[in-house]
């Protein structure tokens, strides 16, 4: 493969300027990141300690395997919901390793309203189950929660995927022997009490744990019977009594080694092979790309240059890199996997989506992951354009993409509009995991074209009834969508609404697509079949 030839200049005043305007949304991206990790109130967090328990991320680290990474999913979930009362939404979920096995760990934040769930905690949670499914990791649960938020009851019980979905996912998970390991470190109560119940295999830490359906309130409300937590649902209780735990642990500590010596007697299942090569860093320094990542979403950026910027030694085996050229299609390595690379490089044309179709099928064939870059504006709009057909020509894409079944990743790092957010792997496409960057935009069209078209739709209206839109309502209403776009239109807005698996610092999404590889490589790729492609 031949390294990619940049053409930039680092040294060049205009990239300089760049990186100095993007390091004001870094520093804002950092701060705001770091208000959620710090944003239990003080004396929650004192109160957790003082009980001798670990915070949910200390007890991550000592969960997985030493000087190894966690991918952290979703960490701004709920971020602007709330009076941001709920950092993370109180709840941590990410893939680690343990005993050098990719699992999805879920950890409660006790210290966020002891550790309750509201609508964003439910969906990271089963976002998270959904990734362990879909690429066939263990999980591992470290329970300390009072269950739903009751205020919010409305939008956490009753719907598809809402509570009842983490046990049904659990039951599905365990029967297609995808194991499920349960720490109960504290509370568990009422549907909660299913986590440990349901699980493979459960731990509960002893004066920490507790399991019940029914709390001493709700015990007394019902039948007069006085209780403590403790006699209820505690360690002695569930390892002697009831045998709802099955192994008994002094404190947080102890109970995780308790999993990871589970983690010892798990069967290893067949993984998909892949050709993997000697890791390299990349030729070109990834912190250029603080000077490349679009603030403007109007300035073209070459593709080829945040390419050589993520993927090894900076080498990129372009394919067809002379024929349509608002799109880059390729293969390289990223930290020794390979992966085939789709990147934006401008509107989407007939020619554009053909040429992302053809790729997608030699990834499909070759069993190769595939990473979508995303600053799509969208289809070609126009009379020429939809004469020749670009609504089949895209859908061929759209087509190709939805169906392979190699594992897809995506990231945004411009901004993703309209149907070319569907070509490109949004959401909707089921990309194992989607990042932002915090420079990115999403919606279904840019606020100005947006404002364009309502206001033409408006004064359409208004003059079949042979009146004239004021040039004040005019302003007035362009204004408004503008804003409108620009606030639901950041990675935040986003990000807070779980539309993507987290906002990442673009330096970083090497390690996060490699960690997603290494993890989809748990479950061997499915045969890609296709349907009809209309000619
Ligand atoms: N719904 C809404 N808020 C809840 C809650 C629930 N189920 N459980 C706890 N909270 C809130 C508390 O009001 C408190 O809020 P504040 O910080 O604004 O004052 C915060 O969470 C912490 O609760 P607190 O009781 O002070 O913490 P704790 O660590 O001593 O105890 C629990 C935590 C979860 C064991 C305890 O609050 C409890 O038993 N809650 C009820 C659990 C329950 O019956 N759930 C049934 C739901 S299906």
């Amino acid at each position: 493969m031949y390294r990619i030839d940049s053409k930039i200049d680092a040294k060049s005043q205009s990239f300089l300027d760049h990186k100095k305007a993007f390091q004001t949304i870094l520093d804002e991206y950092r701060e705001k990141l770091q208000s959620v990790i710090k944003g239990s109130s003080p004396r929650a967090v004192e109160k957790h300690k003082e009980r001798g328990k670990l915070l949910a991320r200390e007890r991550i680290d000592i969960l997985v395997d030493p000087n190894t990474p966690f991918l952290e999913l979703s960490t701004m979930a709920a971020y602007g919901h709330y009076e941001n009362q709920f950092p993370s939404a109180g709840i941590i979920t990410g893939i680690g390793v343990i005993q050098g096995r990719e699992t999805l760990i879920i950890a409660n934040d006790a210290t966020v309203k002891g550790g309750t769930y509201v609508k964003e905690t439910i969906k990271k949670h089963v976002r998270a189950q959904e990734i362990a499914m879909e690429n066939h990791l263990p999980c591992v649960y470290m329970v300390d929660s009072g269950g739903v938020f009751l205020p919010e009851q409305s939008n956490v019980f009753p719907d598809r995927f809402d509570f009842g979905r983490f046990f049904y996912n659990q039951a599905r998970m365990s029967a297609a022997g995808i194991p499920q390991i349960a720490i109960v470190m504290g509370s568990c109560t009422a549907g909660g009490a299913y986590v440990p119940a349901m699980s493979d295999e459960t731990i509960i830490v002893k004066d920490q744990g507790t399991i019940f359906i029914g709390g001493p309130p709700l015990v007394k409300a019902a039948t007069g019977e006085e209780v403590t937590a403790e006699e209820l649902g505690g360690a002695d209780v569930h390892t002697q009594i009831s045998g709802v735990a099955d192994h008994y642990a002094e404190d947080d500590r102890h109970a995780v080694q308790i999993c990871r010596n589970i983690f010892q007697t798990l069967e290893h299942k067949k993984k998909q092979v892949l050709e993997l090569s000697t890791p390299e860093e990349p030729y070109y320094d990834p912190s250029e790309l603080y000077g490349l990542a679009p603030i403007d979403l109007k300035k073209p950026v070459d593709a080829r240059e945040i390419i050589a910027r993520m993927v090894d030694g900076s080498r990129f085996q372009e394919f067809k890199a002379r024929y349509a050229p608002t799109i880059i299609t390729g293969f390289a390595n990223i930290m020794g996997f390979p992966v085939g690379i789709i990147a934006s490089n401008g509107v989407l044309f007939s020619e554009t989506s053909l040429k992302g179709a053809h790729f997608v099928e030699l990834c499909g064939m070759r069993n190769i992951p595939i990473l979508f870059l995303q600053n799509i504006t969208g289809f070609i709009v126009g009379k020429e354009y939809e004469r020749k057909g670009i609504a089949r020509d895209g859908a061929k894409f759209v087509h190709a993409v939805a169906n392979a079944n190699v594992p897809k990743f995506t990231v945004v790092f411009g901004g993703s509009f309209g149907a070319g957010n569907y070509a490109m792997a949004g959401r909707a496409y089921d990309p194992r995991l989607m990042f932002m960057w915090p420079n990115s935009k999403i919606s279904v069209m840019g606020g100005e074209q947006a404002a364009g078209v309502l206001i033409q739709v408006k004064q359409d209206q208004l003059r079949a009834r042979g009146e004239e839109m004021k040039a004040a309502d005019i302003e007035k209403l362009r204004n408004s969508i503008l804003e409108k776009y620009e606030y639901e239109g950041s990675a935040y807005y986003s990000t807070g609404r779980l539309w993507d698996d987290g906002i990442l610092d673009p330096v970083d999404t090497r390690k996060a697509i490699a960690m997603g590889i290494a993890m989809s490589l748990n479950k061997p790729f499915d045969k890609t079949d296709y349907g009809i492609f209309r000619m």
